[in-house]
């Protein structure tokens, strides 16, 4: 089973998600290809207070907009092939009997408690506020309507009680707080079994990381629960409290699978969940939501008896022109805009290009998009075959030649074969293309040696010309089968050319001689430069607000200002020890100048703690104190490099002193 994240039931798809929805559907695509059964699954993400609110804005009720919303996303990734077994849905039977299911299974086996929370409520709407429904002044910069979780000016973090002059984004007013009874789910309780699951599987070192950092912060108990009004699926045995959106969003996963399986007899849901059976289960998701799928998810999974994923494979976010999605600068494009004025297959292999397999973001630079593929697809790769379709059918009714004329040569393209399903098996897409648009230029090199349009005019090389235009067309042929994953509309084509109703891998290996061709049809257009300025002026048009995704603004610009709040002092290191329990850690202790500072600083690879001791090095200031499980971080070091043993500590020069002001 393969699955792509959910897409949140309340906007628009648009290119961002595309990078998610096309990857994954390329895997799927080539783990069927080489003969795996794999399931491709997706569904709406229903549930959750911004829906809701949306819902409640358009009048109507969030099951109908949802619907609808779901309908129209899926039809966007249907126009870009991309081809779910199952597309379903968190508000569903399906999914509701499952959530019962896990939460029974984790209360009984000790995973749950009841905590009594404060949270703030708007009194006149009459229910409590996610920390993104609370706005305010940032209690540390200053700077007005900011959201209650975190600052977008100065970065800093907080709860909606640290705002200054809070109010209530739904009605204006000032929120009160509020005591609530919340679920809680155990997450402290699988550490150990999380620290195994890593291990197992695989995960790429961007997410391997970020998990090691969480460990060593220490791993927070999950609020599973909200109160109504909401959005969801009630929580058993309560009137008015809802499980958490982000608990049955994932179970989604599962729903949409069983949904599938109860519509296929080949398919045995309980037996493919169940730990230790030979199934294998991937999730593709993007960089912001690991948290969910390497913590919380596979816990839960875990802690009520269903098998683990054996791998979460995460992707970075898309700029546009090297920027985050703007729409004011009309990069904010959405899936729908780009259908009405371009091929679909030009993006899937401009993103196949560019894709690897870590969180590295993705840049669709749209100058670039235009030159590569029309250069690599229309110019490289189906120019093979209208350079030697044509003679074919004029020539020769059709018909290929019985053999190839050098086979040699075809052969450098078979043994290719391994390489290239090895790259995308690790999703190393762009190395895949980059083997396969060389294989292209070897292609094109022996038609232009063989020059098929000076044969023809001669007579008595008739049979000769026939030998090569079938070695040109198996060459392009086997290259479409390594591309099928990627374009499987050009892929589509190409077996229609060659009468052919299925391909597997090894269909790549196979040349198809002594057959007859159909008439050839252009298989692509070039992109023109107006249609991608045609498209970029629709999006600039464009006022429709999304609320859902945090790359969806402008706030990856810091100015001056923003920079030059950064309080940087000389500090000696007085202290430097090992942290008990942590691989990376050490506690520095730091003099800035008569003031005596705690650090945990991630350099224990890198240092030897006795060497640093007395070190004069640049601190931040005025970093805000953060809980770390090992005690109170109360500000930063710099250093730089790429991590592990490669990291260098900035020092000041001997001459300064602690307490300096760095420039
Ligand atoms: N509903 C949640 C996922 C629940 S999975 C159990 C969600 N939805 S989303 O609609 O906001 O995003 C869907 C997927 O698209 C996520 O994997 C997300 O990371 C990805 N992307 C959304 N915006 C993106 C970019 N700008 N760039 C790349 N991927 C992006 O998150
Ligand atoms: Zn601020």
């Amino acid at each position: 089973m393969v699955s792509s994240a959910l897409p949140y039931a309340n906007g628009h798809m648009h290119m961002g998600h595309l990078v998610e929805y096309i990857q994954s559907d390329i895997w799927a695509r080539f783990q069927k290809l080489r003969g795996h059964q794999c399931t491709f699954v997706c569904a709406a993400d229903a549930h959750g207070t911004p829906i809701m609110i949306k819902a409640r804005q358009e009048g109507v009720a969030p099951e109908v907009m949802v619907t609808r919303v779901a309908k129209e996303q899926h039809d966007d990734l249907k126009a870009f092939d991309v081809a779910f077994d199952n597309f379903h849905t968190t508000h569903s039977a399906e999914n509701q009997q499952l959530v019962y299911r896990m939460f029974e299974g984790l209360r009984a086996a000790g995973h749950i408690y009841i905590k009594t929370i404060e949270q703030a409520y708007d009194d006149q709407e009459k229910m409590f506020l996610p920390d993104r429904f609370v706005k305010g002044t940032c209690p540390r910069c200053k700077t007005e309507e900011q959201y209650g979780d975190a600052c977008e000016s100065c970065g800093a973090t907080y709860s909606p009680n640290d705002l200054i002059d809070p109010v209530s984004v739904l009605s204006g007013s000032t929120p009160v707080w509020k005591e609530s009874d919340h679920y809680f789910f155990r997450l402290s309780n699988f550490e150990s079994q999380l620290r195994t699951w890593m291990k197992s599987a695989e995960l790429h070192q961007h997410i391997t990381s970020k998990l090691e950092e969480w460990f060593e912060a220490g791993l927070q108990d999950w609020d599973i629960s909200r109160d109504a009004p909401y959005f969801g699926f009630k929580i058993p045995g309560t009137e008015d409290k809802y499980f958490y959106v982000w608990l049955d969003a994932p179970v989604g996963y599962l729903a949409s699978f069983l949904h599938y399986c109860n519509r296929h007899d080949d398919l045995d849901f309980e037996e493919y969940w169940t730990p230790g059976h030979d199934t294998e289960v991937y999730h593709f998701i993007g960089k912001d939501i690991v948290y969910f799928h390497t913590l919380f998810w596979p816990a839960v999974l875990e802690g009520s008896g269903f098998r683990t994923p054996n791998s979460v494979f995460a992707h970075g976010f898309l700029t546009v022109n090297g920027k985050k999605m703007s729409k004011s600068r009309g990069t904010f494009i959405k899936a729908r805009t780009y259908i009405d004025n371009l091929d679909p297959s030009h993006l899937r292999y401009y993103y196949a290009a560019k894709l690897g397999p870590g969180m590295d973001d993705v840049d669709l630079n749209l100058d670039d998009f235009v030159a590569r593929v029309n250069s690599d697809l229309v110019g490289k790769l189906v120019n093979i075959a209208s350079r030697c379709a044509g003679f074919i059918s004029k020539q020769f009714d059709g018909a290929l030649s019985p053999k190839l004329d050098d086979p040699e040569l075809f052969s450098e393209f078979v043994d290719a074969s391994e390489a290239i399903a090895g790259h995308y098996e690790r999703r190393e897409y762009s190395k895949a293309m980059r083997i396969i648009m060389t294989l292209a230029d070897t292609a094109n090199r022996y038609i232009e040696d063989k020059k098929p349009w000076v044969m023809s005019k001669d007579k008595g090389k008739g049979g000769e010309v026939q030998l090569v235009c079938t070695q040109g067309l198996n060459m392009f042929r086997t290259l479409m089968v390594y591309l099928a994953p990627v374009v499987p509309a050009l892929a589509g084509k190409t077996r229609v050319l060659f009468q052919e109703d299925s391909w597997s891998w090894s269909s790549a290996s196979n040349p198809m001689l002594g057959t007859a061709l159909t008439e050839f049809k252009p298989l692509l257009t070039r992109v023109e430069p107006e249609q991608v300025n045609k498209m970029v002026e629709q999006s600039t048009a464009t006022t429709d607000v999304r609320n859902t995704g945090s790359a969806d603004t402008d706030t990856d610009e810091i100015t001056i200002d923003d920079f030059t709040k950064v309080d940087l002092r000389v500090a000696r290191i007085e202290r430097a020890e090992p942290v008990d329990g942590a691989d990376k850690l050490l506690k520095l202790t730091l003099d800035l100048g008569g003031e005596s500072r705690t650090v945990f600083a991630g350099i224990k690879a890198a240092y030897e703690p006795q060497a640093l001791e007395g070190r004069l090095v640049v601190a931040v200031a005025n970093l805000k104190p953060r809980k770390m499980r090992f005690g109170m971080s109360e500000g930063m070091v710099l250093a730089a490099g790429p991590g592990g043993e490669e990291i260098f500590l900035l020092s000041a020069d001997a001459g300064a002193s602690p307490g300096m002001r760095v420039k």
